[in-house]
């Protein structure tokens, strides 16, 4: 039997759809939720990423600003310029594309943000609100694997849940968010790294496996049980000749041979990816209606 695909593409969609209308709904009470990004240096994926967090907030109707400055900027400009959007009132949510040249200093970085604005919840004050499962701005991929496991039918509660990777944007905090005693949640969460001994063993009792390490095609066939949903984190480029381009994005999971046990999984592209963005653009309206008090 070939598993259902979940589609990020659909799902980010009927999301964006809703937060479109709340956006018209605060605009109309005198309130634009704005989002400033800072990207520093000339990355190429960076500059991707950037361009289409800008073209979000234009369908949302959110406020956007994006500022560059060059890859050999000081640390202190950076954080003078988090200072000045910290205090500017237009601006809800503050993201600073990462990776950042190696003169700047992620952490410092991260930690200049105020807690409030910190829409990729990246802060240590947002990463301990999530750990003890109190209010907080989640950070956007383990949100939005989370929203693409529920829109879809696939409730983790009462579930094992094997992650394979452990980063500190993907693997720790989705296990974080699928352990709490929360409605979305509620799973049995196992989590699997370089270190894990007989990896299969533990990813074939998974009822969901969510795969992020970045190793290509890494979970096949015989990694899996019956009847498991599959949420595929993994952006791998690969050669590929028989594209025009000379090479496609593949997963961590071997999509092929997987399908055909999975009862669901998701593609790459169009499963995770665009959960991401619109993740980030549910922050920013969130941030909007703490910084203006908004109830509507
Ligand atoms: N779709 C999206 O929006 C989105 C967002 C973020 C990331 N991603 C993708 O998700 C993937 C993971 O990203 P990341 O930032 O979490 O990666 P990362 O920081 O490189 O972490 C990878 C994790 O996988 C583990 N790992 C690597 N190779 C392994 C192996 N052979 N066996 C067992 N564990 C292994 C590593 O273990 P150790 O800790 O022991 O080294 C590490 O915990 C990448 O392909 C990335 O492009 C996609």
């Amino acid at each position: 039997m070939a598993a259902n695909i979940i589609s990020g593409n659909e799902v980010a969609k009927t999301i964006r759809a809703e937060l479109k209308e709340e956006v018209a709904k605060m605009k109309t009470g005198g309130v634009t939720p704005g989002l400033v990004v800072i990207l520093v240096g000339e990355d190429a994926a960076s500059q991707v990423y950037v361009r289409k967090k800008g073209e979000a907030c234009e369908e949302l109707g959110i406020l956007s600003e994006t500022v560059r400055r060059p890859v050999d900027t000081a640390e202190a400009e950076v954080l003078a310029l988090i200072d000045k959007y910290n205090a500017d009132p237009r601006f809800d949510g503050i993201l600073v594309q990462l990776p950042l040249p190696k003169q700047i200093s992620e952490e410092k970085v991260l930690m200049r943000i105020d807690p409030s604005k910190d829409v990729d919840g990246f802060h240590p004050v947002n990463v301990g609100k999530m750990v003890v499962g109190s209010d907080a701005y989640l950070p956007c991929t383990p949100a939005g694997i989370q929203e693409l496991l529920v829109r879809s039918g696939n409730d983790p509660k009462g579930k094992h849940v094997v992650i394979l990777g452990r980063s500190n944007i993907v693997g720790k905090p989705i296990a974080n968010i699928l352990v709490q005693k929360a409605p979305g949640a509620d799973a049995t969460v196992t989590v699997c790294h370089s270190r894990t001994k007989d990896l299969p063993a533990l990813s074939r009792q998974a009822d969901i496996l969510i795969a992020a390490m970045g190793v290509p095609k890494f979970v096949k066939a015989d990694m899996v049980k019956d009847g498991v949903v599959i949420i595929d984190v993994g952006v791998n480029r690969i050669d590929d000749p028989s594209t025009k381009s000379g090479t496609r994005l593949v997963g961590d999971v071997d999509f092929e041979a997987v399908k055909e046990k999975a009862s669901a999984i998701t593609p790459v592209p169009g499963g995770v990816g665009p959960m991401t963005i619109t993740m980030l653009m549910r922050n920013t309206i969130r941030a909007a209606k703490v910084h203006h008090d908004w109830k509507g």
